[in-house]
C-alpha cells in the first residue's frame, strides 16, 4: 500500500508513521508514504492556495485548480488508486470502509485546511469524502492520519495478529470488553476471576458478556444495529461501572 499525502503541512506526519505499529509496517516494506505540498501547485507569486468564499462568509476556500493540478499531475506520476478528501462533511469512517480502503494499492489523502475545498476540484478529482466523527477540526491531516492508522490495521502482516483486528472495537458491531494485566491486585482492586482460571469458553464467554454489558451502557445505537445480540447471565468476575454515564 502506498499512501500518499497532499497538504499545507506535509511535514507534520512523519514522526506519527515512523512509530510503532506503521513504523514497523514501513520497515518491512508493507506500506510507504509519500508527503506532497500543495503550495508546489500554486500559480499565484505569493504561493497562495486560497480565496474568499463566493456569497461571503469567514474562512477561505482552497481554489479548485490548484487542487486539481496537484492531483492530476500526482495521479500521473504515480499509480494513485483512491483519492479521499478528508472531510467532516464526508462519510463516517466505520470499519467497513476502512477495510475496503485496505485493498486499494495505493491512495491520495488531499488535506484541506480553512473552510475547505471548492466543491468543483471535489466533483472533479476526489473519488470520496470520509469523516473521522461528527465535530470539526482544523484540517484534513489529522483526519488522514486517523483514516491511514484504521486503514493499515487491515493490511495482513501489519497487526501482529489478524485475531487482534477482529476483536477490536466496533468489528463485531460491539465495544471491546475490558483488558487486564500484572499485577493481579492492583490498589485492593483484583483481576476479574475467570480471566485466570484458564478456562477458555468461560473466558470468551465473560469477554462478549462484557463486550455487551459496555456497548449498552455507553453506546446504545450500536446495539440497536445488532440484530439477537443480548447480554448473557452470567455471574463471574466483576464489571465495573461506567464512571460517568451511570
Ligand atoms: N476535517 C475537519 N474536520 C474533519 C472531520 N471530522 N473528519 C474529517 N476531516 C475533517
Amino acid at each position: 500500500m502506498h499512501i500518499h499525502i497532499l497538504g499545507l503541512f506535509p511535514d507534520t506526519f512523519d514522526t506519527y508513521f515512523s512509530q510503532s505499529l506503521l513504523g514497523k509496517a514501513r520497515a518491512k516494506g508493507l506500506v510507504t508514504f509519500h508527503y506532497h505540498q500543495l503550495r508546489d501547485w500554486s500559480h499565484n507569486k505569493h504561493h497562495a492556495v486560497d480565496d474568499k468564499p463566493y456569497g461571503g462568509g469567514s474562512g477561505m476556500v482552497i481554489m479548485a485548480d490548484v487542487v486539481c493540478a496537484a492531483v492530476l499531475a500526482l495521479k500521473k506520476d504515480h499509480q494513485i488508486s483512491r483519492v479521499v478528501l478528508p472531510s467532516p462533511a464526508g462519510s463516517p469512517l466505520i470499519p467497513a470502509v476502512a477495510q475496503r480502503l485496505s485493498c486499494e494499492d495505493s491512495l491520495l489523502f488531499v488535506c484541506g485546511r480553512y473552510e475547505g475545498v471548492d466543491q468543483r476540484a471535489i466533483d472533479k478529482v476526489v473519488d470520496e469524502e470520509i469523516s473521522i466523527g461528527d465535530y470539526v477540526i482544523s484540517g484534513g491531516e489529522l483526519a488522514a492520519c486517523v483514516i491511514t492508522d484504521a486503514v493499515c490495521r487491515y493490511i495482513p502482516g501489519i497487526v501482529g495478529k489478524a485475531d487482534s483486528v477482529e476483536n477490536d472495537s466496533y468489528q463485531q458491531g460491539l465495544l471491546e470488553h475490558p483488558h487486564y494485566t500484572r499485577p493481579e491486585i492492583f490498589e485492593g482492586v483484583p483481576v476479574p476471576q475467570v480471566l485466570i482460571n484458564g478456562n477458555h469458553a468461560e473466558i470468551k464467554k465473560w469477554r462478549k458478556n462484557e463486550s455487551i454489558k459496555r456497548t449498552l451502557e455507553r453506546r446504545p445505537d450500536l446495539i440497536d444495529r445488532i440484530k439477537g445480540a443480548k447480554p448473557m447471565s452470567n455471574n463471574q468476575g466483576t464489571t465495573k461501572k461506567a464512571n460517568n454515564n451511570g
